[in-house]
């Protein structure tokens, strides 16, 4: 099976590839280097010939409001009639858990018309909902930052290892659409500003940690269980800490 991944050099869509390909399948990695690029149409024709899976694991380059909105709104739009044309029969998309919660923020506002438009298509989709990553902490801390003060809320957090994510992806776009979102998490939740500090203490870096509990979450004030998974949320194995005791 022929299956086109948008943002496949990236963290997530690499790893795809990889794996959709040691399962047989014929994974194509699309991005700007391979010369595919969702937001001028350039090479989107090309590499959807043939193709029967789409799964869009593309980011934004700019987080910013205004450029984020444009990104997935354009990509998306572009990628979706371009699917239309080509006769691709399932379009699988990555975003995250909470997403319709966390509408305070311009990145999830711009996650949600991505998923938006993916619903209205027609064409028959698969949404995956996972939650923060393990190497997304180091921006979590970053975004929080100023000076030496990382400011954040004592909310919970869930986070799951990119490599799990991968292959909750990738067996999803191989399966049947489900025209809904299946979840994703990590075995162990956290409180997020324990979870920096630790980090951050571990590391020797000069940053302390306050607990804040008005400290926006990449712009959106959050609920202590905002960013938590349903009951139905698939668990992945890898362990946090285990995944960080391999960091060097
Ligand atoms: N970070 C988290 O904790 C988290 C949690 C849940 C869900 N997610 C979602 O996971 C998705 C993937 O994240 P990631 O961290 O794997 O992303 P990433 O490593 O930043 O990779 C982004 C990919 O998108 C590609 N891309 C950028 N502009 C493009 C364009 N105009 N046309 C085609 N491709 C383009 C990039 O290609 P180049 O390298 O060539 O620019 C790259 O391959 C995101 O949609 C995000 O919302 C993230």
């Amino acid at each position: 099976m022929k299956v086109v991944v948008i943002g496949g050099t990236g963290l997530i869509g690499s790893k795809l590839v990889e794996k959709l390909n040691e399962h047989g399948h014929e994974a194509v990695p699309a991005a700007p280097n391979t010369g595919v690029n969702t937001l001028t149409g350039e090479g989107l024709a090309e590499v959807l010939q043939g193709a029967s899976v789409v799964v869009d694991v593309s980011n934004s380059p700019s987080f910013e409001d205004d450029a984020v909105m444009e990104f997935f709104r354009t990509s998306t739009t572009n990628l979706l009639k371009a699917e239309t044309e080509a006769g691709v029969t399932h379009h699988v998309a990555l975003s995250v858990v909470g997403t319709e919660r966390l509408q305070e923020s311009g990145y999830f506002r711009a996650k949600q018309a991505q998923e938006e438009l993916i619903k209205a298509s027609g064409i028959p989709y698969s949404i995956v909902h996972a939650t923060q990553f393990f190497e997304f902490m180091k921006s979590i801390a970053a975004a929080a930052t100023d000076g030496d003060t990382v400011r954040l809320a004592p909310i919970k957090i869930q986070p799951v290892y990119s490599d799990d994510v991968a292959a909750a992806v990738g067996r999803t776009a191989v399966g049947t659409p489900v025209n809904g979102v299946v979840e994703v998490a990590g075995p162990d939740t956290f409180q997020l500003d324990e979870l920096i500090r630790k980090g951050l203490a571990a590391k020797n870096d000069p940053r302390t940690v306050v607990t804040d509990p008005h400290a926006p979450y990449f712009g959106a004030e959050l609920k202590e269980n905002t960013l938590l998974p349903g009951p139905d949320a698939r668990i992945a194995e890898t362990r946090f800490a285990d995944w960080l005791a391999q960091q060097k």
